[in-house]
């Protein structure tokens, strides 16, 4: 075998697939996903080991500045999207279909993907819903194109929620989450998102899929985690639910190394003879 050929071989062994998430629930080894959305941060976290990349609407928060995930559209999705991949070499890579792209009909919603798919090379969708996008999911999935489900906590549904609060705490909405998170996985996604739910519900889901539950404040007792990238290194400083652990404080940092750097200029310490030509 060339060493062409060897080099092939090994860095595809290397690369997440829907059927890895698969075999690390079934053995279980915990997934750790976290959201990206540029070329720098997406080439950071998979050269650390990060197993699923999401693309994750937030992005309409954390980079755009709006206060809801409705605004972002596909385009502006498609842009992250694409940085995101041109930036990794093994992590997955899920996109999230925008606000107003699939809720219409299931064509809408295959078009949606395929849009995503074609022009930025990711590996995934995810959508927000159950019972109301399984015929989208059967179209999507028979198209070739793997889904991620997301229940619980649908941001982009807060305007009908009106809060952010835990969602499924009393018996009618945890049995109808139990019911989508089944409709789901039997119409062919490979995992589903649990956002901000009491553990003992997302526990009892992860117990009765086969596919892998990944929380968001779901507790421990699902099959791996998922983050918002800024909020966990301390990028965003004002969100702080209990779910979130801060693994940085990068807040801090960029405003100390700018305000040096500023200093540095108006005293004309910068540059100095050895930074110029
Ligand atoms: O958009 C996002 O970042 C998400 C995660 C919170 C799961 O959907």
């Amino acid at each position: 075998m060339s060493t062409q050929t060897n080099k092939t071989v090994s860095s595809k062994a290397k690369k997440v697939t829907t059927h890895v998430l698969l075999e690390m629930k079934e053995k279980g080894e915990k997934i750790a996903m976290l959201t990206a959305y540029d070329f720098s941060m997406a080439r950071l976290i998979d050269q650390a080991g990060i197993d699923v990349i999401l693309v994750g609407d937030s992005a309409s928060n954390v980079m755009a500045g709006h206060e809801t995930t409705l605004p972002i559209t596909l385009d502006q999705m498609i842009y992250h999207a694409a940085s995101v991949i041109r930036g990794i070499q093994s992590s997955l890579v899920v996109v999230d279909l925008p606000f107003g792209t699939y809720q219409g009909n299931s064509k809408e919603a295959l078009n949606s993907s395929i849009r995503i798919m074609k022009e930025s090379g990711a590996h995934a969708v995810k959508m927000e819903g159950g019972s109301e996008i399984i015929e989208s999911v059967l179209r999507i999935v028979s198209a070739g194109i793997p889904v991620m489900g997301h229940l619980g906590l649908m941001p982009q549904s807060i305007y009908k929620y009106g809060t952010y609060v835990v969602r499924a705490k009393e018996s009618e909405e945890a049995d109808k989450l139990i019911s989508d998170a089944i409709k789901l996985e039997e119409a062919g996604c490979f995992a589903i998102v649990l956002e901000k739910i009491p553990a003992t519900l997302a526990e009892k889901v992860a117990k009765t899929v086969r596919i892998p539950v990944i929380g968001i404040g779901a507790g421990g007792d699902v099959d791996g985690q998922v983050l918002v990238l800024h909020d966990m290194l301390g990028i965003t400083q004002e969100f702080s639910p209990r779910f979130l652990r801060r693994y940085g404080n990068l807040a801090d940092q960029i405003k100390s190394g700018v305000s040096a750097y500023i200093e540095d200029v108006k005293s004309l310490d910068f540059p100095n003879k050895n930074e110029q030509y």
